[in-house]
């Protein structure tokens, strides 16, 4: 294993690009960031009958989750045990069994094989009891958002999520009727490292007026953009324990940015349910990242995940999601604010994902991978302020970086329970 503390400093806040940039690093990253991490799989939406099924990635292996003949969703790796094709070729879909395109072996929703042509050719001792696909051992779920992960012994979902959790139910959490998706899941490829976008959601509000200038003319009402007042930097910033962080002006007045979910929103029910600071708060606007790899965005209803494919790209998929108890009119409306702002072609999101390309594509240089990068803005600020739970700063800040880089050093330099002899 390579020992990469050396190379980012979360106390001191500097990071070097090597973690941006090398292939071992990144194989490594596999191994011991994402396969013992709680990963985001899909929302419990998706899944409303035996058999409904999605596929999807946790770091680099594809699974398949489903919701088996009792209705409980299980994830299983999507590689035949045969000769290890994708069982699930579909992005999603409703299915008996999941057979194999290749030879034809065949496996139930419970993960067993129950089909093998020509079996009769294969020696007594095959045992197709031994040769089911294999599961996630442990997937779990938080007000609608499933989690996965291959560690066999985890921390809990809930416990690993921590004060974060408060921060996510400004989104998810406006009544008892929880959240939907609308429309399908968007899918795009970045030319940038996974951790450019993960880091970005947890920590950074501090690009939004230079980086996203031309698009806050375009939304603001008067035609000023930044210098009006739909961006400013009073806020706070969530740094979590565990790598997640979360960032949100404060508004003491009720607004939403998108116009009509704001006319229906009922704020004095939400601030009987979930308190004046998080309606102030992380309701209305703002980042998150839960670490490592899913981060959402509450005013657009956006939840996405950055699937690493190697060093220097990802897969962002990206999916909407309004309140159940939202009428038509309003989840159109929702969808399409999304749409604009941050779908694939939305005015934010282009303006993000040229930034990651950028930083990527000139951090190969020789001398550009030896010059580290800056991560100090707020060291130092970070405390309880009595209103907003666990350790916050100002908006502006890097605090919920150096977190995310401190946990992803962590995670780097401890082996996982797979490999506990390489020391
Ligand atoms: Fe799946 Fe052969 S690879 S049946």
């Amino acid at each position: 294993a390579i020992d990469v503390s050396g190379l980012v400093d979360s106390e001191g806040g500097l990071v070097d690009r090597a973690v941006f940039t090398d292939q071992q690093i990144y194989r490594q990253e596999l191994r011991r960031v994402f396969a013992p991490s709680w990963l985001f799989l899909a929302h419990a939406d998706q899944f409303h009958k035996p058999g409904d099924f999605f596929t999807t990635y946790m770091g680099e292996d594809p699974v398949i989750v489903t919701l088996d003949r009792n209705r409980r969703v299980r994830a299983y790796l999507n590689s035949c045990r045969h000769r290890g094709a994708r069982v699930c070729r579909a992005d999603y879909g409703a299915t008996r069994n999941f057979t194999c395109t290749y030879h034809g072996w065949s496996y139930d929703l419970e993960g067993k094989l129950v089909s093998v042509p020509n079996k009769a050719g294969y020696p007594e001792s095959f045992d197709t009891g031994e040769w089911g696909l294999v599961e996630v051992p442990h997937v779990d779920s938080y007000r609608g958002l499933i989690f996965g992960t291959w560690n066999p012994d985890p921390v809990p979902l809930r416990e690993s999520l921590g004060d974060m959790a408060w921060y996510m139910d400004a989104m998810l959490d406006h009544d008892d009727q929880g959240t939907v998706v609308v429309g399908g899941v968007h899918k795009w490829v970045l030319e940038g490292n996974w951790k450019l976008a993960a880091e970005q959601f947890a920590t950074d509000w501090y690009h939004v007026n230079m980086s996203h200038a031309s698009a806050l003319m375009v939304l603001s009402p008067t035609g000023k953009g930044p210098k009006d007042e739909i961006v400013h930097r009073t806020g706070r910033q969530y740094a979590g324990p565990n790598g997640h962080g979360a960032g949100f002006p404060v508004h003491p007045k009720n607004r939403f940015d998108a116009g009509t979910v704001h006319q229906w929103t009922d704020y004095a029910a939400l601030r009987e349910r979930l308190g004046d600071a998080r309606v102030e708060g992380p309701l209305t606007n703002g980042h998150a990242t839960v670490f490592p790899n899913f981060s959402y965005l509450p005013v657009n209803g956006s939840i996405r995940i950055w699937h690493p494919k190697g060093p220097d790209r990802m897969e962002v998929w990206a999916w909407t999601i309004v309140d159940k108890s939202m009428p038509p009119e309003v989840r159109e409306a929702q969808r399409l604010y999304n749409l604009r702002t941050f779908g694939p072609s939305g005015i934010f999101e282009q303006d993000d994902g040229e930034n990651w390309s950028e930083v990527q594509a000139v951090s190969h240089g020789f001398v550009t991978n030896s010059v580290p990068l800056n991560y100090q803005m707020g060291l130092g600020s970070e405390r309880d302020d009595g209103r907003h739970p666990g350790t916050t700063s100002e908006l502006y800040s890097d605090a919920a970086g150096r977190a995310f880089y401190a946990r992803w050093r962590e995670l780097m330099t401890t082996p996982a329970w797979h490999e506990e002899d390489d020391k």
